[in-house]
């Protein structure tokens, strides 16, 4: 709403109402759950080097000395217009070039301990507060922030949060400016990693305000648990109310479950509700929903739960809970049901990290990944190792995938408890959660007495949060003493080193399953290792004598009915982990499915014995030139009874197909057509062919969809592969392209699922911010000084600046000053837009930027502080500001005068986007910029007929 409108919608509300804005329920307690993702500022600040890090903490009063004292970046007044704009969520670390000195395991990306420069990251946001907001419960809440993060607003500390997985929120109702502009600052810190595997650097999540009346129900406030018997559901659904005002409130509760259409199907009521000053309750009914639908993997239907607070006939707060209504059983001979019915876990491990973006994913982006998952039959999705992004939850809630949520730190004390009940008290209402898990190969105690105790007390701390999910823990060894002797479910890592029939005799009450299986390594794409190019065959086979291979893997679950299932490491590849290899691999080789989300071979094994949809897959390609009569070892994946290999229309032998098994055959390689028929009762179900190509001739971009919405958050994600002149992909490209947009889009990153690619995940302009050195000064007259403000004017005697106390005395003594100072430009100061943010040290000022003015006569406090520098007016090396200025006084002893000038920013502009083919395909990810409109993405390679794209971003 524009201000003018707002205020006459107040003046309205006041004159019909006749209570003041405050009172008004309209106005003062409608729950509001705002996006403030966008329009932020960002910079690198330094992990020691305080002048790098914009002088937080270097006050003598400090901000954890007193309070409102953030002092440095963290202060309301700094000074943030050469910061980058940004909008969240972001991935600092996905910007960064690879480095050797980066953390492997991470990826390699040029931050952490080695780069100081690169590790601590500053964000902030002005935001604006209505006045009618005073009185409001009004909080701030991070879904999560890699790492250590120290949080600010308008200069007040509100916490630092260690763990990068964690949700956290902070009241700041009584810090705000209302009526007015409010600033949050954000320093997040990356020296020190958390995992072993990729976890980003910066707000990698959602950032959200949150408005309340001061008696509301609290963040995660809700449970609802489902018991369903005789197509009858129960629904347990708890609100946990608090009133934070400094007066009794009484009000009543309402809890209604809608169905997706908003239909009401129960209703509960409780009244008479009184809370005292900064007392809480938790309300509890079983409402009942007859026939209800259940959420399932092929259905997955969701209800709501609305939860309303009311008060003297006003509604003063209103919850709204996703869930769904589903039952879920464990047995130890028999593996998992879900609604009563048997569901072989087909689970897949995943690290957050995509191609391109990082662990910076668009909402959208979490659909993909887990609709991708689905698509080879995976119903099992495991947070490794950690509490996931809340949008990734969501998107396996609507689509029907298993989930099991995982607690980052195996531990006992208030720090690892208090993460366990936060992960459970944020993700509990997810139907798709089954399962809590406590911890993963925890190598100094997995095996021995102490696991088994912290195990334990893990597992019955999680149960008195929440009594409906099963607790497991994944294990590496010490299978038969320590924590596998306490734990519910065993989680097994890697069965080749495991007897577990011998665990299920000597538990036989245990229910098991495997946490982590395959451990397979391959590069996408590719039929030949290549160890000095750090390439491994596509062809399943076990990665050593520690390791099954995919298909070992899950014949021995699959064979096994009291091993409810397994988890493959991993669904899609991830940054960091090279194994077997170290730098300048970079990624990960262990998914299914790459980086991008296009699948290796494996992914077809896998659903051939994990979908029942009819799988034929043929591998290798048939661009074997120069292998004329060799032998080539040609696989097939199918689910099919028989498979018939076809060379050029000549059968080459139809083989049967054993369960959960392949076939292959070594074919004597002739170029032209390889085919697989597959049949089932001998009757032809399916086919794959793969062609011998020509060289690449065509760029060919598709999209996953042509239409997003254009709420500048909103993806499509483009692939990108060459063709021959017949049309036919050609497998074997690595032709480097070259990509430009057009439209309300922009591209956000790229990727090819090359886990030794060392080229940028993103294109970005680059900004450097330039401080000015340290001030000299004389006095004299008036403003109208000129020889001293001359670029090579000999300043040496001049006295250092702001050395004499800037009080009246001074004023009466001094009419004006120039101030003297010098600045360095970078040898490449050419190319880029030059920009002083200039801040008054001077009541009145002129400006001279190498003896040439800039600014005249400017008032401090007149806004009119921006100015662009001429590229001829700065040359690289030194350069000299002069500032004259009438003098700033200190309006009493204790305050104090500007001395900071400002500084200037250096903003290069971005290189294009580019990025090579890898076994024929790359990834461009395009977001919308929030306006409606058709967005085209080109593509441009040499040699090669160009292809672009359109996309159309609409409204709704
Ligand atoms: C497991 C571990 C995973 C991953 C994997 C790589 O031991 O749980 O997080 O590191 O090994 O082989």
């Amino acid at each position: 709403m524009k201000p003018s409108y707002f205020l006459y919608f107040l003046i309205l509300i006041f004159a019909t109402t006749g209570k003041t804005i405050a009172q008004s329920p309209e106005i003062a307690s409608k729950r509001e759950h705002l996006s403030i993702d966008n329009d932020w500022r960002f910079a690198l600040g330094h992990a020691y080097d305080v002048s790098k890090d914009f002088y937080n903490g270097t006050g003598g009063f400090s901000y954890l000395a007193k309070t409102g004292y953030g002092d440095g970046a963290a202060s309301a007044e700094f000074d943030d217009r050469g910061w980058r704009k940004i909008d969240l969520p972001h991935d600092w670390a996905v910007e960064q070039p690879f480095s050797p000195k980066g953390s492997f395991s991470h990826g390699s990306k040029a931050i952490g301990r080695n780069f100081p420069e690169a590790s601590v990251g500053w964000y902030r946001k002005t935001f604006a507060i209505p006045a009618s907001d005073l009185g409001k419960r009004i909080s701030i809440a991070f879904d999560g922030v890699f790492r250590n993060s120290i949080v600010w607003v308008n200069g007040h500390y509100l916490g630092t949060e260690p763990s990068g997985y964690n949700r956290f929120e902070y009241n700041i109702s009584e810090y705000l400016n209302y009526g007015g502009n409010n600033v949050i600052a954000v320093r997040a810190d990356v020296t020190m990693e958390e995992g072993w595997f990729y976890e980003g650097a910066g707000i990698y999540r959602h950032v959200w305000l949150n408005k309340t009346n001061q008696v509301h129900i609290v963040p995660d406030g809700t449970f609802v648990t489902t018991a369903v018997k005789s197509n009858v559901a129960d629904v347990t659904a708890t609100a946990t109310i608090n009133n934070d005002d400094k007066k009794t409130r009484s009000f009543n509760i309402t809890q209604t479950i809608i169905d997706d259409s908003g239909k009401a199907l129960a209703t509960k009521t409780t009244t008479g509700l009184t809370l005292k000053p900064f007392a809480s309750q938790d309300i509890k009914n079983i409402l009942t929903v007859s026939n209800p639908k259940l959420w399932s993997l092929e259905t997955p239907y969701l209800h709501k739960l609305i939860t309303t607070v009311e008060e003297n006939g006003s509604i003063i707060d209103s919850y709204v809970t996703t869930f769904g209504i589903r039952t879920i059983r464990f047995d130890a001979n028999e593996g998992f049901f879900l609604n009563g019915k048997h569901v072989k876990i087909q689970g897949t491990n995943n690290h957050q990290d995509h191609a391109g973006v990082g662990a910076a994913m668009p909402d959208a982006l979490q659909d993909f990944r887990i609709r991708t998952l689905k698509g080879m039959g995976c119903n099992a999705y495991r947070c490794s190792h950690n509490p996931p992004t809340p949008e990734l939850l969501d998107a396996c809630d609507r689509l029907g995938m298993l989930v099991i949520d995982e607690n980052r730190l195996m531990g006992v004390t208030s720090t690892q408890l208090n993460d366990l009940k936060r992960m459970i008290l944020r993700d509990r209402n997810h139907p798709s959660i089954i399962s809590w898990s406590i911890g993963n190969e925890e190598w100094g105690i997995e095996g021995n007495i102490t696991g088994a105790r912290i195990a334990a007390t893990m597992q019955a701390f999680a149960k008195s949060v929440d009594s409906t999910r099963y607790i497991t823990a994944a294990i590496s060894g010490g299978i038969g003493s320590g924590i596998s002797t306490v734990i519910d479910v065993l989680g097994y890592n890697y069965v080749a080193t495991k007897n577990t029939d011998e665990q299920h005799k000597k538990y036989p009450n245990q229910f098991s399953w495997g946490t982590e299986e395959g451990s397979t390594v391959a590069s996408r794409g590719i039929y030949e290792d290549d160890m000095d190019k750090h390439q491994l065959v596509a062809y399943d086979r076990k990665q050593n004598d520690f390791f099954y291979s995919l298909e070992q893997g899950w014949k021995h679950y699959a064979s096994r009915p009291y091993l409810a299932g397994m988890f493959i490491w991993t669904g899609f590849d991830y940054r960091g982990e090279p194994t077997p290899f170290g730098w300048p691999s970079v990624g990960s080789y262990f998914g299914m499915i790459d980086a991008c989300g296009f699948p290796k071979d494996d992914y077809y094994y896998l659903k051939s014995w994990w979908t029942n949809q009819t799988v034929v897959h043929l591998l290798p390609h048939w661009n074997w030139q120069g292998k004329e009569g060799q032998e080539i070892r040609v696989c097939a994946y199918s689910n099919c009874d028989e498979v018939e290999l076809f060379l050029n229309r000549k059968s080459l032998g139809k083989k049967t197909m054993e369960p959960n098994g392949h076939l292959e055959w070594q074919v004597k390689y002739e170029p032209g057509t390889l085919e697989a028929v597959g049949y089932k009762k001998g009757i032809k179900a399916g086919n794959d062919i793969v062609k011998t190509t020509l060289t690449p001739n065509q760029v060919k971009l598709t999209a996953n969809r042509k239409a997003i919405k254009a709420d500048k958050k909103d993806i499509a994600i483009i692939t990108v592969q060459a063709d021959d002149k017949n049309n036919l992909r050609v497998p074997t490209a690595q032709n480097e392209l070259s990509f430009s947009i057009t439209g309300p889009g922009k591209i956000i990153g790229v990727g090819n699922g090359d886990a030794t690619s060392l080229e940028a995940d993103q294109y970005l302009e680059r900004i450097d911010l330039v401080n000015i050195g340290a001030f000299k000064e004389k006095f004299v007259d008036d403003l109208n000084a000129k020889a001293e403000v001359a670029a090579d004017y000999d300043d040496s005697s001049w006295q250092n600046a702001f050395k004499d106390t800037r009080d009246d005395e001074f004023g009466r003594k001094v009419k004006a000053v120039v101030y003297r100072a010098g600045f360095t430009m970078p040898a490449d100061v050419a190319p880029a837009t030059a920009t002083l943010f200039s801040k008054n040290i001077g009541k009145v000022q002129n400006i001279y930027i190498n003896g040439k003015e800039i600014g005249h006569e400017i008032k401090a406090g007149d806004g009119n502080t921006e100015f662009k520098l001429e590229a001829s007016l700065l040359h690289p090396g030194n350069n000299t500001i002069a500032i004259v200025a009438t003098p700033l006084l200190k309006a009493n002893i204790w305050a104090s005068v500007n001395t900071d000038p400002g500084l200037i920013q250096l903003v290069y502009s971005a290189e294009q986007y580019k990025r090579k083919l890898f076994s024929g395909y790359a990834q461009v990810i395009v977001q919308s910029t929030g306006q409606p409109g058709t967005i085209v993405l080109k593509a441009i390679s040499p040699g090669l007929k160009q292809s672009a794209i359109e996309i159309t971003a609409a409204d709704k």
